[in-house]
């Protein structure tokens, strides 16, 4: 576990707290915005100094170069409030790392850990409040990477803007998922953006989830986009299958997102003495297994959904359906995660930071 130190941020503080008007009782995933924003802007080759503004509508120009060719670039991320009342970011060296590869891959600038550590753990000192408190809350963060030249050729933009905001959360997936498979659509392919967490990679999805929602199914799950075979990963999160004693999920081809959550799970299955194995999986292997009794469990993993169980799976006119109240393997990994995050257990991978009140 790390602590912070104070750096000096410039900020604004607003004076008007949305904090007393907010139900925390009722957070639906990603409407409710913290009272602050952090704001970094890039420009003539190097960054500005980061702010801390009240969170408001930006003005952009209508030729601003990432509404019309999407380069843009996020991450998600979350701090939690422990059982000791402190304020605990998960992972976020990790969370800036796959910033940067994100940034790299589309051509824009990389985010320097001033801006996005010093930045973030600024911005959560003074949102400390919004971190909702309980097993299921966490205060969601998404920093933002865009490019604002007001340019309509296609070149790399030479002005770019950095947004952290915050949104208080609970579950995403309140219910078991119920998964459509698409042999129709397809999310990645080899040499493209699969792996990273460009703002492109969720447009072309929706398609295939409304279809999904419309026909009574929560998720969809990808296949690979050349044999329409191998699984790739469900709508907002990596996936995973218990076969036999064995925790597989699918290993990573540069279509998959890096997911670190799924890097937590497979670190914690691992030190649970749980084999865990990465590598292709056909839908047709995860039906012949469920046939022989042999697909324990399945479940997604993800920062926004954390850990969520799957009840079925839908592939052409086949669905097989399991026993999300029965599973092992997957609870206690979700339990181990959740407990090192709220201060239950000690953190020995290093992956939380405390932040220290203001
Ligand atoms: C996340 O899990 O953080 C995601 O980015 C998925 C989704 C909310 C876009």
């Amino acid at each position: 576990m790390i602590t912070t130190e104070k750096k000096r941020i410039a900020i604004e503080r607003t004076s008007h707290s949305r904090l007393p008007q907010t139900d925390f009782g009722h957070l639906a995933f990603g409407s409710t915005f913290s009272d602050h924003v952090l704001i970094a802007d890039y420009s003539k080759g190097k960054w500005g100094e980061a702010r801390i503004v009240p969170y408001g509508n930006l003005e952009l120009s209508p030729g601003t170069s990432a509404l019309h060719y999407g380069q843009s670039i996020f991450e998600g991320m979350k701090a939690f409030r422990d059982v000791n009342d402190a304020i605990n970011l998960f992972r976020a060296e990790d969370h800036r790392n796959r910033m940067n590869k994100s940034a790299r891959r589309l051509c824009m600038p990389e985010v320097p850990a001033e801006i996005f550590i010093d930045g973030m753990h600024e911005f959560l000192r003074l949102e400390a409040p919004w971190v909702p408190a309980g097993e299921e809350g966490s205060l969601y963060l998404r920093p933002l990477l865009f490019a604002t030249d007001s340019f309509l050729g296609i070149r790399p933009s030479e002005n770019y803007r950095f947004i952290i905001m915050a949104c208080p959360v609970s579950a995403y997936y309140p219910e078991p998922l119920r998964v459509w498979v698409t042999n129709s659509y397809v999310r990645a392919v080899d040499g493209g953006v699969g792996y990273v967490k460009a703002a492109g990679n969720y447009a072309p999805s929706m398609i295939a989830n409304k279809y999904a929602r419309e026909n009574g199914y929560n998720v969809v799950l990808w296949l690979d986009a050349i044999n329409r075979k191998y699984v790739e990963e469900y709508s907002t999160m990596n996936a995973f299958f218990v076969i036999d004693e064995f925790v597989v999920t699918p290993k990573l081809t540069g279509t998959i997102l890096e997911g670190i959550t799924r890097d937590s799970l497979l670190t914690l299955f691992e030190d649970m003495g749980v084999p865990t194995f990465e590598r292709e999986i056909s839908i047709n292997e995860i039906f012949e297994m469920h046939d022989k009794g042999k697909l324990r469990e399945a479940f997604g993993t993800g920062t926004a959904a954390v850990v969520a169980p799957v009840q079925t799976i839908t592939y052409e006119d086949r669905t097989l359906e399991l026993n999300p109240d029965g599973f092992k393997l997957m609870p206690a990994a979700k339990k181990k995660l959740a407990d090192i995050r709220r201060g239950l257990e000690p953190d020995v991978y290093g992956w939380l930071t405390q932040i220290l009140p203001e």
